[in-house]
Order: C-alpha cells, then sequence, then structure tokens
C-alpha cells in the first residue's frame, strides 16, 4: 500500500512560552522538528512525507528540515485539527491507501513503534499507539482543589502517530462538526470508524512544559569525545 506520514508542526507551543514554537527548539544538533521527521524518512514503508506548519516559521522551517526529502509544506490551521484537515486536503491528489498522522512535539517516535501501528492497520480503518496510565488521575477545582477523578482502569494514554486508511479519516475530518478534538481517533469516532489499539512506548512522550523540554536534552546524549 502507499503510505504518507503527515507531522503537524503549525502550533505556537504556547505552554512552554519559549522566544520560537517547541518544534523550532535546538534538541540536540538539529532543532526538535527535524528529530520528530527522522524516522518517517528512513522509514522503507513510508512513501512521502508531508509537513504542516504556519507560514510565518517558514525560516525556521527551512532551517529544521535541511537535507530531508519532504513534499512541499501545507499552511496549518487555528486549531490541530484544523491543520490536520489542511494536510489531509493537500495530499487528495496522491490519495494514498494509508496516512499515518503524528504530533512535530513528539520527537522520539520509533521505527518499531511506526511498524506496530502500520502493522496494526491491516484489519482496521484506524490504529494508534496507547500507554497505560499508571498515576491515579485527580480532577482539581478552580482553586486548585483535589476533587474525585475518573477510575484509571480501562482507561489509556493516547499517542502519535495515528494511523487511518485516507479516505475513511479524510471523510471523517470532513464531516465532523467539532474542530475542537484533541486527536484523529476522536475524529474517527465521530464517523464511526473503528481504530484499534497497539501498544505504545513511553519515551514518545509529548513535548508540552520546559520540563519536558529538559527531559528531552537529557534523552540527547552527546557524542563520545
Ligand atoms: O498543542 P499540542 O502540543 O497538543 O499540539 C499537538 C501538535 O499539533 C503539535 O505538534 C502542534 O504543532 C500541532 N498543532 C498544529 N496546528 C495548530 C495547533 C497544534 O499543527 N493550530
Amino acid at each position: 500500500p502507499s503510505v504518507v506520514a503527515l507531522v503537524v508542526a503549525a502550533g505556537r507551543g504556547e505552554r512552554l512560552s519559549s522566544e520560537r514554537p517547541k518544534q523550532y527548539l535546538p534538541l540536540g544538533e538539529r532543532m526538535l522538528l527535524a528529530h520528530s521527521l527522522r524516522r518517517f524518512t528512513e522509514h522503507p514503508g513510508i512513501d512521502h512525507v508531508q509537513v504542516v506548519i504556519d507560514p510565518s516559521d517558514s525560516a525556521l522551517y527551512e532551517k529544521a528540515v535541511q537535507g530531508f526529502d519532504l513534499l512541499p509544506f501545507v499552511a496549518g490551521g487555528e486549531t490541530r485539527q484544523g491543520s490536520v484537515r489542511a494536510g489531509l486536503e493537500a495530499l487528495t491528489h496522491f490519495h494514498p491507501d494509508i496516512v499515518l498522522i503524528h504530533d512535530a512535539a513528539r520527537p522520539f517516535v520509533s521505527s518499531n513503534l511506526i511498524d506496530r501501528v502500520l502493522d496494526g492497520l491491516a484489519h482496521t480503518a484506524g490504529c494508534i499507539p496507547v500507554v497505560p496510565i499508571t498515576d491515579t488521575l485527580k480532577r482539581l477545582s478552580a482553586r486548585q482543589e483535589v476533587t474525585s477523578g475518573p477510575d484509571r482502569n480501562g482507561l489509556s494514554a493516547a499517542q502519535t502517530p495515528q494511523g487511518f486508511r485516507f479516505a475513511s479519516i479524510l471523510n471523517a475530518h470532513r464531516t465532523c462538526g467539532n474542530d475542537s478534538l484533541t486527536d484523529d481517533a476522536a475524529v474517527a469516532e465521530t464517523a464511526g470508524l473503528p481504530v484499534a489499539a497497539v501498544a505504545g512506548d513511553p519515551y514518545n512522550f509529548k513535548i508540552t512544559s520546559r520540563d519536558d523540554m529538559t527531559r528531552a536534552e537529557a534523552m540527547i546524549l552527546p557524542p563520545m569525545e
């Protein structure tokens, strides 16, 4: 099957409040975005990689992706979901069989994880990586008071890349009424698409806060002398 990776990198990263969006922060010898892309561009089963960005970041983007073979970038939307939709619409002329949708904010995606998602798609329209939730969940009031939380039994945390049959997820995005869903499995659900889960990877965490960035830097070991 033809497979395209769609990487959304059009967010402003406001929770990190850095001088530039987090996907363009340095991480080891490259910018964070380059790490998030390389497992896809290197993967023998992936035909093309499409990145969605905010065009006002285009100078940073060109620097970040030096040496990568990518489709021309697509301009993102106001929300993550809008950015995914823009990327899917731009891919309609390729009409791949499969699309893997990935957050640029996850630089530690592995090729094994990509394989698990692709394998999972053999039997279903959608397949997402998940990790178990081991901490007990609490809901906090506006005053930071602890109230009861949802039972963690039966709950998992969703990661990306999330894989889908291209035609199915494009249709789900086109018909989805709500534009503030935070992942594509939620969009798939609105269209009644079956979505399977495979084992995610604890290293494949999403960079959201300054602490996440510190953890990411600690994971990039400097080259040996
Ligand atoms: O904000 P959050 O970290 O949840 O965003 C997840 C991913 O979606 C990030 O890689 C971000 O760049 C992307 N995004 C986007 N367009 C937006 C908002 C977020 O491409 N309008």
